[in-house]
C-alpha cells in the first residue's frame, strides 16, 4: 500500500455526504430548536423509545446494544455520551424524541451513482421476462461518456439527498460507466466531491471498443487508466462474472490496484458461481458483494477470512433473480453488510430501508440482523470503527424513525419512517 493510505482507519479527513451541494438539495428539510451547526455545543436527545447503539457491552447484550429510554449527548461532530435517559449529563441543548426509535445513519457501502440516463425500457423487458445480463451496462456507459460534468454531479448530488431522507450519512460510490481514462477518473473525481468512500470500477465490464481484444483493455486498466484513477479513488472493484472480467482477469487488476495504494473489493457472484467470492478473501479484500451463488467451498472461505459478504436485495428484487441466503451465511459466521447497489440497471433504489425489508421477508435475516448489516455491517464493509455505532467516540451520524422501534423498518415496508437524520453533529433532515 501507498504510504500514509491506510485501508482501515478511524477517522477520514474529508466529511463523507458533507457536501455543499447535498445541503442544498437539503434545504427544505424540517430543522429543530437551538444549535443544529457541528459547533462544540452539546446536545441530548432524549426520550428516546429503542436506541440501537450496536455495541454488545450496552443494554441488553445483543449484537445491536439495545437500550430502552435511552438519551444520547451529541458534542461537536461525535457522541459523547450514551445511556439510560435518567443518567444522561446536562447538555447546552435538548432534543425531545417523543418515544421514538434511533440508530446509526445508514452505511450504504455499495453504490453506482455517477452516472447518466436511465434503463427503463430494459426494466420493462425484463418485467416481461428478459432476462438481465452485464450487457446492459453499455447503454448507461454510451449516456454517461455524452453527459456534461455538471449533469453528472446533478445526478449525484439527486441520488445522494434522496439517500439522505431514507436515512444514510455514509455511502461508496464508484466510477464503472466511462470505461475510457478520461471518462473514469472524470467520474472519480465527481465522486470524489461527495464522499471519500470511491472506488475505481475501470473492469465493470470491458470497454465496447476492446471488445475484439479484452486482454488489451485489462492492460488499460492496470496501466494508464489505473495510473489516472488512482489518485482519486481509495478501493478497486472488478465485475467477476460471465459476460465481465473472469477470475484471472480479475486477480491481475485487484493486484495492480493494491500495488498503486488501493483496497480491494469485488462484484462477486452474482448472476453464476464463480471465482470471485475466494479471490476476494485471498486478496483480503473488504468486501465481496452480491453472493447470490456460493458454494459452501465459498461460505467457507468468507467464514474462515476477513472479507464482508455484502448482500444487495434491490439487485435481485430489480432482476427477479434468486435471492441471496443470509441465514446460511450468518449461520456460518460470516459477517454480513446489506446495501442499495443503487444504479439504473440492476438496482435503482438509494434506499436502505427497502433493502432491510427484502432482507428480512426474503432472505432469512432477523429485523435485528438486517438492522446490523445495513449500519454496523456496512462499516466493516469499509474498515471502518468510527461510523454505523453510537457510542462515545463515533461520529454522530444518527436516523431518527417515527415509530418505537427499529423492528418498523421490516415490519412498515414502504412506509417513509425516517424523520430526523444528524450527520457529524449536524441535523440536516
Ligand atoms: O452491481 N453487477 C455489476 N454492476 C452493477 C449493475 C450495473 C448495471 O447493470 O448498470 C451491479 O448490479
Ligand atoms: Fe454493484
Amino acid at each position: 500500500m501507498t504510504p500514509g493510505r491506510s485501508c482501515e482507519r478511524a477517522a477520514p479527513e474529508p466529511d463523507p455526504t458533507a457536501d455543499q451541494a447535498t445541503k442544498d438539495a437539503m434545504s427544505n428539510a424540517t430543522t429543530v430548536s437551538p444549535a443544529h451547526s457541528a459547533s462544540t455545543a452539546s446536545t441530548l436527545i432524549t426520550n428516546i423509545a429503542a436506541l440501537v447503539t450496536n455495541d454488545p457491552s450496552l443494554g441488553d447484550g445483543t449484537p445491536l446494544g439495545l437500550v430502552q429510554d435511552a438519551a444520547v449527548v451529541i458534542e461537536g461532530d461525535r457522541i459523547a455520551w450514551t445511556g439510560d435517559q435518567s443518567k444522561a449529563p446536562a447538555t447546552d441543548n435538548r432534543v425531545d424524541a417523543g418515544g421514538r426509535a434511533v440508530l446509526p445513519g445508514f452505511v450504504d457501502s455499495h453504490s453506482h451513482l455517477v452516472f447518466a440516463g436511465d434503463r427503463t425500457q430494459e426494466f420493462n423487458a425484463r418485467m416481461s421476462g428478459r432476462p438481465y445480463s452485464a450487457g446492459g451496462i453499455r447503454t448507461t456507459v454510451e449516456a454517461t461518456r455524452a453527459a456534461t460534468d455538471e449533469e453528472l454531479e446533478a445526478n449525484v448530488t439527486r441520488y445522494l439527498a434522496e439517500a439522505l431522507r431514507q436515512g444514510t450519512t455514509t455511502f461508496e460510490t464508484k466510477s464503472g460507466y466511462g470505461l475510457t481514462t478520461a471518462d473514469e477518473s472524470r467520474a472519480l473525481r465527481v465522486a470524489a466531491r461527495h464522499t471519500d468512500e470511491v472506488t475505481y470500477l475501470g473492469a465493470h465490464i470491458v470497454a465496447p471498443e476492446f471488445a475484439e481484444d479484452p486482454a488489451a483493455y485489462v492492460a488499460l486498466v492496470t496501466g494508464e487508466m489505473l495510473d489516472a484513477c488512482a489518485p482519486h479513488a481509495r478501493w478497486i472493484d472488478v465485475f467477476c462474472e460471465q459476460g465481465a472480467f473472469d477470475g484471472d482477469q480479475a486477480r491481475a487488476i485487484l493486484t495492480a490496484g493494491r500495488a498503486r495504494g488501493l483496497h480491494p473489493r469485488i462484484h462477486a457472484n452474482q448472476l453464476s458461481y464463480g471465482p470471485g467470492v475466494r479471490l476476494a478473501v485471498e486478496l483480503d479484500a473488504a468486501s465481496a458483494d452480491h453472493c447470490t451463488h456460493l458454494t459452501d467451498e465459498d461460505v467457507d472461505a468468507l467464514a474462515n477470512g476477513r472479507t464482508v459478504a455484502t448482500l444487495l436485495p434491490g439487485a435481485e428484487f430489480s432482476t427477479r433473480a434468486e435471492w441471496p441466503d443470509a441465514r446460511r451465511l450468518l449461520d456460518a459466521g460470516v459477517t454480513v453488510a446489506l446495501s442499495t447497489d443503487c444504479n439504473p440497471g440492476s438496482s435503482f433504489t438509494s434506499s436502505v430501508p427497502f433493502c432491510i425489508a427484502l432482507a428480512v421477508r426474503d432472505m432469512g435475516m432477523t429485523p435485528d440482523e438486517a438492522v446490523w448489516s445495513a449500519t454496523a455491517g456496512g462499516a466493516a464493509a469499509l474498515r471502518r470503527t468510527d461510523i454505523g455505532r453510537l457510542t462515545p467516540g463515533a461520529y454522530a451520524d444518527l436516523t431518527l424513525l417515527d415509530a418505537p422501534s427499529h423492528v418498523h423498518l421490516a415490519y412498515r415496508p414502504g412506509v417513509p419512517l425516517v424523520t430526523g437524520v444528524w450527520r457529524r453533529g449536524e441535523r440536516v433532515l
